[in-house]
Order: C-alpha cells, then structure tokens, then sequence
C-alpha cells in the first residue's frame, strides 16, 4: 500500500465516523416535526381520500413516518457518539484537548490483571477510526500486549486515576519494536546505546481519558529515562492511532508498511525516530 492510499485511508474513516455524528437536537427537531407534519397529512388524507390528491398525500405522509421512525436509532448512535465526543472526551471522533497533570509510576508485576483489560479496551475503542475490527482483533494477542520484560527492566509505566489505571507506556533497551513477551521464542537481546536506538513501546490509554494528556506525560517520563541510559537515537513503530502523539514530540516517519498477521491480514504502522540531545 502506498503513502497516498494509506493517507486517504485514515481519512475516510475519519469522515466515516464524523458523519456519523448528528447532533441530538437536531434528530429531535427532526422527530417533531415528522410527527407533526404526519398529524397534518392524516388529517388531509382522511379530507381529501376520494380525490386524486390521495397519492401524493399518501407518499408524503410515509415519508414522515420514515423520519419519525428513523430519528430512533439516529438518536441512539448519537448519543453513543456524544459519550466519546464530548463526555467522554475520545480522541476517536473528536480530538478536544483537556490537559490535566499526571505523574507517572513504574508498573509492577501486580499491575498485569488491569493492563490486560486496559489493552483491548483502548485497542478497540481508540483505533476503530484507523482499522477494521478484524484488523484489531488480530493484532490483540500478537502486536498489542504486555511485556513483561519492560515492567523486569522498570522501563515501563503506568498512570493512576482513583485507584485505576488509565494510561501504560513505555520504552525499552531491547531489541523487540512491539508484541507481548509471551508468544517470542528467543531471548530479546539488549541493545547497545551507543550503536542502537532505544525503543518507545505499548502505549495505551482508557478511551474515556483520551487527549487528557496521559500519553503526553508518560513520553515525557520515558524520554527523561532514555537520555539517562545515554541513548542517542529512539525508534517507534507506531499505530495510526499513536502517530500524533509521537508527532507532538518531534518523531519523524521513516518509513509506513504493514505487519502482516494471522487470516491474510496486516497492520499498516509507521515507522518513526527521534535524535535525543545528551546533556
Ligand atoms: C495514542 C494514545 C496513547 C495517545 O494518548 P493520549 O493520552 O490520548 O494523548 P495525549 O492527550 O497525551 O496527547 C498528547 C498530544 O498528542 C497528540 N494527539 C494525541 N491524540 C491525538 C488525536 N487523536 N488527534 C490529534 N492529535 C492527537 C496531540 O498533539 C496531543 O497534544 P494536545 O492535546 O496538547 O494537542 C491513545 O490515543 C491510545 O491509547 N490509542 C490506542 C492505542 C494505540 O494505538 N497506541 C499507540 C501504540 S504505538
């Protein structure tokens, strides 16, 4: 696939899932005014049905009762589109910004339980606009996952909001781009910092804290500890979804391709690095 198709493909499930956005208050404009509108037309139907005007009366009237019964489930995909526009706060159909200030912690073993709910629930809600759910399901497993070497490494944190997590990311001095330790065969070599780039990996975010700057905070933290390791250059393949993000912190994309997976499928990712300054 190439850069342009990529590109007009991000876009048009984006325009798909705007669209889909239909303000309440207009589909209840549109509900009493179908309701309306029908009550009229009954009343001329029942006054004009022996006359030629029967039909186009008639032909209206159904047309109002299509709105009126369509304006049901208009309103209930609203409403669930609202929930991650607005009150929600997703950064799937509506990037509003509300920064808030977090402070990062190392993740523990402990935290396992909640990153593996963590995980698919950001996976499925906040790449939905980038890719199809076959797309996501397959990479469930494989491509998105914990790894347990970054939390033995402490280099791989987690964000806290009454107790829950909201938010995981990290970085890592191995060699590994992505994926869960769970499926690799071979031991995931460390890198050299002098040679190598340190990587940025498994960032994930509960839908309902998205664009409230935990990714924010959490780059920053892994930024801080990757000069500290003295890395000089970092890598990150990213998601469509994590592109901006890491866009925001001055990453620049090397190169797009797929990571092909399980049932003929792929993941389009993108490729992207940084030069660090050591001080
Ligand atoms: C990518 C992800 C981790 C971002 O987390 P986040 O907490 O929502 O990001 P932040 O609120 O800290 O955003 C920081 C900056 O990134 C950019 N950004 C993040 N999400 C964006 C979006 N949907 N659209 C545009 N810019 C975005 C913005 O520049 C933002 O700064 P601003 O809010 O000051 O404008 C989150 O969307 C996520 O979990 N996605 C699903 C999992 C995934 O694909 N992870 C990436 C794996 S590589």
């Amino acid at each position: 696939m190439t850069r342009e198709q990529f590109i007009s493909q991000k876009k048009d499930s984006e325009r798909r899932i705007v669209r889909r956005v239909v303000p309440v208050g207009i589909i209840y404009s549109v509900r009493v005014a179908s309701a309306f509108a029908g009550m009229v037309l009954a009343v001329l139907l029942w006054r004009f049905f022996p006359t030629g005007a029967r039909t186009t009366i008639l032909i209206e009237f159904g047309f109002c009762v299509l709105l009126f019964v369509g304006s049901f489930p208009a309103e209930r995909d609203s409403i669930f589109n609202d929930l991650h526009c607005s009150r929600w706060n997703c950064a799937m159909t509506a990037p509003t910004r509300i920064p808030m200030s977090w402070t990062p912690r190392l993740a523990r073993e402990d935290d396992i339980p909640a990153l593996e709910e963590l995980i698919p629930l950001s996976v499925r809600t906040l790449q939905a606009p980038y890719y199809s759910q076959g797309q996501m399901e397959a990479a469930l497993g494989p491509v998105f996952a914990v790894d347990r070497n970054l939390i033995r490494d402490a280099t791989y944190f987690v964000v806290e909001h009454d107790g829950q997590i909201v938010g995981c990311g990290g970085w890592s001095k191995r060699r590994s781009l992505y994926g869960g330790d769970q499926g690799r065969v071979e031991q995931d070599a460390e890198l050299d910092p002098e040679r190598d780039a340190a990587r940025v990996r498994a960032f994930f975010v509960h839908p309902a804290w998205a664009r409230c700057g935990i990714g924010r905070s959490i780059m920053a933290a892994c930024e801080r500890a990757i000069v500290e390791a003295r890395f000089h250059r970092v890598e990150i393949v990213a998601t469509l979804a994590g592109e901006p993000l890491y866009a925001a912190f001055a990453y620049t994309v090397v190169e797009r391709y797929e990571i092909a997976m399980a049932g003929g499928l792929s993941l389009p990712v993108v490729r992207m690095t940084k030069r660090m300054e050591l001080v």
